[in-house]
């Protein structure tokens, strides 16, 4: 079977094409997926290039949508030719955060990912895919689609007439305002490009920002609400956004810590936080209960992922190239066994 292995010291030039035995037949509990496409997140990118440090040879990607091709011994929620989807935290599979939540057990970081025509793994790494998706839109849930749920459903238990303000026109981003808006949310999103703003109306935004020409954007949220403020922020870009996003945000509103895509460090205080009475939740992801329930949801709403362009397998370094360019508009997918 064909894999891609990112070899020391990991960059975009290390990830080479393999072929690989394929795995035998599978053991008790496990499933053998064959794999058809992945997506690709930032998470990713940075385990690729380096930025965050895994231990090469290493087969990267997180995210992957396939078919059952055999079960192992005592496997009860699968049977051969399921369409199924990965799990960004294979061990996590309900309740609070716990050690499970770590990325030395992530697929492409701490284990070998997806990147790959065949797998064994648990059959609790995986899922069941939302009935008519495409192997391409269900490889976009895994990290993104999940991320954002959990957001704005789970933790800020999102109502319809509510206002959410997501920033960018990234996976995670594209989720949120899908999902808002199909729960009957009003949203205001951002983008650096006029092109993307232009994107994001057709995708549903009620008002768009070009947080480019606009750095004092929290100004403009606070006039599309009528002077109170959004009650949700959806918050991609860490220190380059935090603060815009605490002035954006109305009183008692709810902060979603997810990237940090504009830093890592920076000033904002515990006075932006105490004078607003702001509630910041930061998110990794979610568990394998999260992921059947946005599942669940996407059958209900008729919400299909926004996908940008599909690469194949041998081209994942190039993938990752667009990824690495800001270009795309949602979720990038490689395709994978044919
Ligand atoms: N905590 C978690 O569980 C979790 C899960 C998934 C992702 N993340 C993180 O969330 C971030 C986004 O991930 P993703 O997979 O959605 O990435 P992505 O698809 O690569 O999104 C990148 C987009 O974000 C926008 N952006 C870049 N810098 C920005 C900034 N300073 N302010 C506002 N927007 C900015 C740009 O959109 P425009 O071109 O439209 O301006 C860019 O195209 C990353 O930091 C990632 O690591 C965290």
């Amino acid at each position: 079977m064909k894999a891609v292995i990112l070899r020391a010291p990991p960059s975009l030039d290390k990830l080479d094409i393999v072929e690989l035995p394929p795995p035998p037949p599978p053991g008790p509990g496990e499933i053998q997926v064959r794999i058809r496409a992945c997506s690709l997140n930032f998470h990713d990118l940075a385990v690729a290039v380096g930025a965050l440090p895994v231990a090469p040879p290493r087969i990267p990607l997180s995210d992957a949508a396939g078919e059952v091709a055999a079960i192992g011994e005592g496997v009860e929620e699968f049977v051969a030719g399921d369409r199924v989807i990965s799990t960004f935290f294979p061990t996590w599979h309900d309740g609070p955060p716990s050690r499970s939540a770590s990325f030395a057990a992530t697929p492409g970081d701490g284990v070998d990912g997806f990147a790959r025509e065949i797998v064994n793994a648990p059959a609790s790494w995986f899922t069941r895919q939302p009935r008519g998706f495409s192997h391409a839109e269900a490889a976009a849930l895994p990290c993104a689609g999940v991320t954002a749920w959990r957001a704005i459903v789970v933790n800020g238990a999102l109502k319809a007439g509510d206002s959410v303000l997501t920033q960018g026109a990234g996976g995670v981003s594209l989720f949120a305002l899908q999902l808002a808006k199909a729960m009957g949310a009003r949203v205001i999103a951002t983008s650096s490009s006029e092109e993307k703003l232009s994107r994001l109306k057709a995708l549903g935004a009620d008002q768009v920002i070009n947080y480019r020409s606009h750095p004092d954007w929290a100004r403009l949220a606070n006039a599309y609400t009528d002077g109170v403020g959004v009650d949700h922020v959806v918050d991609v870009g860490g220190a380059g956004t935090l603060e815009q996003s605490c002035a954006a945000a109305r009183i008692g509103g709810h902060i979603h810590m997810i990237g940090l895509l504009g830093g890592p460090q920076g000033a904002v205080g515990p006075m932006h936080l105490l004078s607003k009475q702001l509630r910041i939740s930061a998110v990794l992801v979610g568990n394998r209960r999260h992921q059947l329930d946005l599942v669940q949801a996407l059958e209900a709403t008729g919400v299909r992922p926004a996908l940008d362009q599909d690469f194949p397998l041998d081209r994942l370094a190039d993938a990752l190239r667009r990824m690495q360019s800001g270009a795309h508009f949602g979720k990038i997918t490689v395709s994978v066994a044919p």
